[in-house]
């Protein structure tokens, strides 16, 4: 009781933020959160060593997640924003109420607008944990079961965007394939289920309009953004918050893959 006083009292509105992905993919979502609020004070933990998550057992990511919030917790941060698909639809609800930090899921925190979207096929592509899990079919279909919730696992890109393999043939043909397999469903609109995949737009838009693909990220800092003013957590500083990066390995390969959606103010830390 005393430890949880002790703790409650570190964190206050000015606190800093943390954003939890497997590498480069959570930027997507943070460069949103950064543009809309600007005040906040961030930590962003890219676990570059153990990605690609989406190939991970349910153990591992739960022992990834644990030393990520463990780390996070030591910052004394007032929110964890879980800036990953694969952990928000596996690990989520396991560690939910283990940390004294309000936990923010993007698959959890989307669902609802998505589910409201004036669509009957909605197309996601995600990696192999998030498929597995049906995390999107189960959270859109809980609110909406008219939807028809189609979940494609496409395993080589994230690799080919922390690789920056983009514009090789081999990866051209690896989008293309798992793009004509979703076509052939006539989905109305495909979400990019995994943080990586907006690194991706342009070459999938070579073959289809980009108007086709949502990427949860904007809708996903507006909900932080709005549950943060909620519990009256907002920062109130003048001043442009600070940020700093982490990653657990290869802290040059993530400035350079990370260039599409962030500049780097600092160079990564190794963690
Ligand atoms: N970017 C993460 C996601 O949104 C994980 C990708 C991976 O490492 O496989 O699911």
């Amino acid at each position: 009781m005393w430890r949880a006083l002790t703790i409650i009292s570190k964190i206050n509105k000015n606190s800093p933020i943390g954003f939890f992905d497997s590498g480069v993919g959570g930027l997507t979502v943070y460069s949103e959160f950064r543009n809309l609020l600007p005040a906040e004070s961030c930590l962003y933990f890219g676990d570059t060593k153990n990605m690609p998550y989406g190939e991970k057992t349910k153990d591992q990511l739960i022992e990834f997640s644990q030393k990520a919030f463990n780390f996070f917790e030591k910052q004394n941060v007032k929110a964890v924003v879980m800036a990953c698909n694969t952990t928000s639809a596996t690990v989520y609800d396991v560690l939910k109420n283990n940390y004294q930090f309000k936990l923010y899921p993007i698959i959890q925190s989307v669902t609802e607008i998505i589910a409201m979207l004036p669509y009957k096929t909605i197309g996601v592509f995600a990696t192999p944990a998030t498929v597995n899990s049906k995390a999107y079919s189960k959270g859109i279909n809980s609110i909406n079961p008219n939807i028809n919730v189609i979940e494609i696992a496409c395993p080589s890109w994230v690799k080919i965007v922390e690789n920056n393999l983009e514009e090789t043939l081999w990866a051209l043909d690896e989008i293309k394939l798992k793009l004509e397999e979703m076509l052939s469903y006539n989905p109305e609109c495909i979400i990019l289920g995994c943080t990586h995949y907006p690194y991706l737009v342009p070459q999938l838009k070579r073959f289809v309009s980009s108007k086709l693909f949502i990427n949860p990220a904007s809708a996903f800092a507006d909900y932080i953004r709005r549950d943060l003013m909620r519990l009256n957590l907002l920062s109130d500083l003048q001043v442009e918050g600070s940020e700093k990066f982490y990653v657990s390995s290869s802290p040059e390969k993530f400035v350079k893959s990370a260039e599409m959606f962030y500049k780097l103010s600092n160079r990564p830390y190794l963690l």
